[in-house]
């Protein structure tokens, strides 16, 4: 096996990843550290320009509150928070996010982001919160504040392909991270006084709809493995939300966006018989009070209305393009030629829709000639993702803002330092954080500079190096390198290097973690439903892969990353298990059914499940936290 040079970095602040919430991080970061002399390192498996769920572009900014124009309140974008997410959520975080993204989307519009005008200059909204962008390069413009910021400071470091795989630690206290280069023998230990995981959230933990020549296409960027998840595990945080996936309801096959069909192009979706989901299963919503009344119909419960019509078989879903762009064109009609100036604007914006957030749609539309003003496309639900950030709410435990607790909630949501973890020096942001749905890219941004802000202030206050144990780096060193040494040893023992008895290759390993998540933990084959005795085999597969898990095998740096990916996954996907299991009741379906416990039980589950991986007895701990409302 070739050596590997152990590279030491020693550093104050230490951000992982280097998607929306990291790169907000190093913008507010930089400012506070510089004050206080401190230094700023940020570490991204990719490179910044173009990583994470941001990478291809988008074409909305989904969270703007508009508290200037008086538009709306943050009280108001709660209150939406809170009825989405079927009533589970942390509203001094919702809140936090809320009082600041707008100044996040101006910084935005300021480091030259095209943000739609309309003629008397005032932003195009998509919906009630969304923003239309040109977006194609949203993440080259945000990276290039975050690496000016960092680089133009003159204490600031950026490592780009560089993987993170978990957290070093100083007893209690997380001291920074470990992980290697994807691109040379290197192994890097990062000792921070103050670490924030932004790794985003998880894909491929359940088998996508996608096989064969498509294998791999997902919504989700096939990028971002549970690092987070992993990450803040490892290190003994408490999580919140695990059971809370999302499971988006796109365009079939290429996962193009909805949002701007639904509210930009005012569509409607409807089965292969004409009728209209949202209209004929109105009663099904009677089931899910008081959350089945509110505007807009929580995503979870859309999802559902739609998933009955295909589980009774009058599927394909049909998103009506074409009804949609002749409606908005009708009242040209009687102008021919401005008519015809509409419908060429209308197709154009339909196409950039695409093009600037999922090319593969676009390629897909053209592949098959699709032409959305004359032809509908069919839309379907996706497999499971694990994106806090977005509609799910999946991430760590954090503490909230002092100024925004009340007396219920000072002792149960702020202990201190906004968004840190129940680990000392661990802070979390964008899909790390959970129990804090809808911030989406701007409130992501916004969030990693709260918690940026919040980490300097713990060093200030804990201004001392960690303490590391010499041995504990040389036994990490080793375990993250295992799966090389071991496919050195043994890759001779057959003709193809796949198959071996000593060893499992990532990719086999990634399909066995996919297959039992979808069969017994609701992905799509099992229409989204489980139940207690399939989630209990499904806990006994996954000790099964565990175990497994040390016969990891990789050819090389590419592979090996592959092999820490998946472990990631399968951290994620216990999780997830353990905590649909702890949580005797079907809250959101449309993400999961559990058809043993088919309703939602308010008067003992109006509560956050959450859980905690005790590193120090291999246990796990599930508790239940109180939901307070800050705003009534
Ligand atoms: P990300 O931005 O995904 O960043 C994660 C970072 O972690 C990346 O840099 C990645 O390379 C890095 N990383 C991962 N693992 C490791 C590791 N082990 N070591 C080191 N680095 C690692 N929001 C909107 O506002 N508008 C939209 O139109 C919109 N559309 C979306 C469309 C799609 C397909 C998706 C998936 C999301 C969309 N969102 C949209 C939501 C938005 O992209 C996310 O909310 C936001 O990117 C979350 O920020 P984050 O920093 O938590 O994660
Ligand atoms: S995106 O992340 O890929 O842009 P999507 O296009 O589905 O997501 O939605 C963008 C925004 O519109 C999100 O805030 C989502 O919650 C909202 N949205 C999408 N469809 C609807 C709908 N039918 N009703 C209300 N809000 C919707």
């Amino acid at each position: 096996m070739p050596e590997f040079e152990k590279v030491i970095v020693e550093t104050d602040l230490l951000i992982l990843g280097g998607g929306m919430a990291a790169c907000g991080a190093a913008v507010e970061a930089a400012y506070w550290a510089k004050e206080n002399g401190l230094r700023v390192t940020l570490v991204d498996k990719a490179a910044v320009d173009r990583s994470g769920a941001v990478a291809m572009g988008l074409s909305a900014i989904n969270q703007y509150v508009g508290l200037k124009d008086g538009a709306n309140t943050v009280k108001d974008y709660v209150t939406y928070v809170r009825n989405d997410l079927m009533g589970i959520t942390r509203e001094d975080l919702v809140a936090n996010i809320a009082r600041h993204v707008d100044s996040t989307v101006h910084l935005f519009e300021k480091w030259g982001l095209p943000i739609w005008k309309d003629a008397e200059g005032k932003y195009v909204h998509e919906g009630r919160w969304q923003l239309m962008i040109n977006g194609e390069s949203y993440k080259v413009i945000v990276a290039e504040a975050a690496k000016n910021a960092l680089l133009g400071s003159g204490n600031g470091q950026i490592f780009e392909r560089v993987f993170i795989v978990g957290p070093l630690m100083d007893g209690d206290r997380c001291a920074g991270a470990v992980g290697f280069s994807v691109r040379e023998n290197k192994l890097y230990f990062f000792m921070a006084k103050a670490t924030l995981a932004a790794m985003g959230g998880a894909v491929h933990v359940f088998k996508p709809r996608s096989s064969g020549e498509g294998m791999g296409r997902a919504w989700y960027p096939p990028w971002n493995s549970g690092s987070s998840a992993y990450f803040t595990m490892k290190a003994g945080a408490e999580m919140t939300c695990q059971e809370v996936r999302f499971i988006p309801v796109r365009f079939k096959d290429a996962y193009g966006p909805v949002g701007a069909w639904f509210l930009l192009f005012k569509s409607r979706a409807t089965n292969s018989t004409g009728g209209n989901y949202m209209v004929e299963r109105q009663a099904e919503l009677e089931n899910w009070l008081p959350y089945g009344k509110v505007k807009p119909v929580p995503a979870n419960l859309r999802n559902y209305l739609g998933m009955l019509d295909v589980m009774e078989g009058k599927g394909p879903i049909y998103m009506r393009t074409e009804e949609a762009i002749q409606k908005i064109a009708e009242s040209y009609k009687n102008d021919p030629k401005e008519h015809k100036k509409k419908m060429k604007e209308l197709e154009s914006e339909a196409w950039e829709d695409f093009l600037d957030m999922t090319i593969s749609q676009a390629i897909l539309w053209a592949g098959t000639n699709v032409q959305p003003e004359e032809k509908s496309s069919e839309i379907a639900a996706a497999e499971p993702y694990f994106i806090g950030s977005h509609s799910g709410a999946s991430g760590a435990w954090v503490s909230g803002p002092e100024d925004l607790q009340n007396e219920q909630t000072k002792g149960e949501y702020f202990w201190g330092y906004p968004n840190m973890s129940t680990v000392a020096g661990l802070f979390c942001a964008g899909d790390a954080s959970g129990a804090s749905s809808h911030k989406f890219s701007s409130g992501s941004c916004t969030e990693g500079r709260i918690a940026a802000k919040a980490a300097i202030q713990f060093i200030v206050d804990h201004n001392h190096p960690p303490r590391i144990d010499p041995q504990a780096l040389d036994a990490q060193a080793k375990e993250i390198l295992a799966p090389l040494a071991l496919y050195e040893a043994h890759a001779g023992a057959t003709t193809d290097p796949e198959i071996n008895p000593h060893y499992v290759k990532p990719r086999m390993f990634m399909f066995r973690l996919q297959k039992i998540m979808d069969e017994y933990a609701g992905g799509v084959t099992s229409q989204f439903t489980t139940n207690k005795a399939q989630l209990d085999r499904a806990v006994e597969l996954l000790d099964y892969l565990k175990e497994d898990s040390t016969k990891l095998a990789a050819a090389n740096l590419h592979e090996l990353m592959r092999c820490w990916e998946n472990i990631h996954r399968m951290w994620q996907a216990e999780a997830h298990v353990r905590t649909m299991l702890f949580r005797e009741e079907t809250r959101w379906p449309g993400y999961y059914f559990r058809s043993d416990k088919p309703k939602m039980d308010e008067e003992h589950w109006h509560v956050f499940a959450n859980c905690r991986y005790d590193p120090g007895t291999d246990h796990w701990q599930m508790l239940k936290r109180p939901i307070h409302q800050i705003f009534a």
